[in-house]
């Protein structure tokens, strides 16, 4: 077993090679002059049973591309089993035909990485399950929010509660899965995202935060108001600190201070998107996840 370190995971891909004790295949890629993309496989990996680690945070594109270039290349040397592991899977907010003549482009994806024949996938909190469905290997989708939660009890929080700032199943299910592996309580709010004009309206839910240290996880921060209203309301409702943490950080140019605006305490990312606020790692729960299923 080999892994190959896409262009945009070396950290991660690094990481992953210890933990499952499997070495890093020798490649060679750049950029011509032009912006072209080359690729080259410097060992021989016929016959190898190999993990593709890349990820496709912005320039989404450019991952994507680089990503098909390297799967149509291993396929093309001879490689045995494929297994992808794609920590954040561009356009899965684009899940299905919400309004008529739109692209639905997580599955245009699907089917254009089912070419090349992959023996598994592998995601981390996808935005949506079904996603999965448009994959016909083994695909999983992974949670972070419990190592995210892990994170902020680090710091020694006072009555926590895990709560979702959406209502979502998705999203209710990340924070259900990490109270109930740490023996504490969660909730969540309501939103309702306006299709047309993008806007983003929380409601409120009866549940007590008076004074409790809150950590808020969602799989994605974008433009900062989903978390930006979250962080509001429990802030108006006297909450003690508000620890926000992400799967995916994403953030549009002043989403991080919109929410710090907002009244939190710490924002926190997994390494899905390598950042100065990556602060989980999603390695080990790749590697768990992977040696169960393998
Ligand atoms: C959407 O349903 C997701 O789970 C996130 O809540 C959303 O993508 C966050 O986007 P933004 O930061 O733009 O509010």
């Amino acid at each position: 077993m080999k892994i190959v370190s896409g262009p945009s995971s070396p950290a991660l891909s690094v990481n992953i090679s210890r933990l499952l004790n499997a070495p890093i295949a020798r490649i060679k890629y750049k950029r011509f002059p032009d912006g072209e993309f080359y690729f080259k496989f410097e060992e021989d990996i016929s016959d190898e049973d190999i993990i593709v680690i890349q990820s496709l945070y912005p320039p989404q594109e450019s991952h994507i591309f680089e990503l098909l270039v390297i799967l149509h290349t291993a396929r093309d040397l001879g490689a045995n089993n494929i297994h992808l592991f794609i920590p954040y899977l561009a356009y899965s907010r684009q899940d299905e035909r919400y309004l008529s003549g739109e692209a639905v482009t997580s599955r245009m994806l699907a089917d254009i990485i089912q070419q090349f024949d992959i023996t598994s996938f592998y995601t981390i909190d996808i935005h949506n399950k079904k996603i999965l469905s448009f994959y016909k290997a083994s695909a999983y989708t992974l949670f972070a929010s419990l190592e995210l939660v892990n994170y902020a009890l680090k710091h020694g929080i006072n009555d926590p509660i895990i709560i979702a700032p959406d209502d979502e199943e998705d999203a209710i299910e990340r924070v259900k899965y990490a109270a109930s592996n740490l023996s504490l309580e969660y909730n969540f709010l309501g939103k309702f995202r306006d299709r047309y004009t993008g806007e983003i309206t929380t409601f409120e839910r009866e549940f007590e935060v008076k004074e409790r240290d809150v950590v808020l996880i969602d799989d994605i921060i974008s433009t900062g108001k989903t978390m930006a209203n979250a962080v509001r309301i429990l802030r108006r409702r006297e909450a003690g600190k508000i620890y926000v943490g992400v799967s995916h950080l994403l953030p549009s140019p002043h989403a991080i201070q919109l929410i710090y605006e907002a009244g939190a305490d710490e924002i926190f990312a997994s390494d899905t998107i390598p950042s100065e606020l990556s602060k989980v790692s999603v390695a080990p729960i790749f590697v768990q996840s992977f040696k169960k299923n393998i």
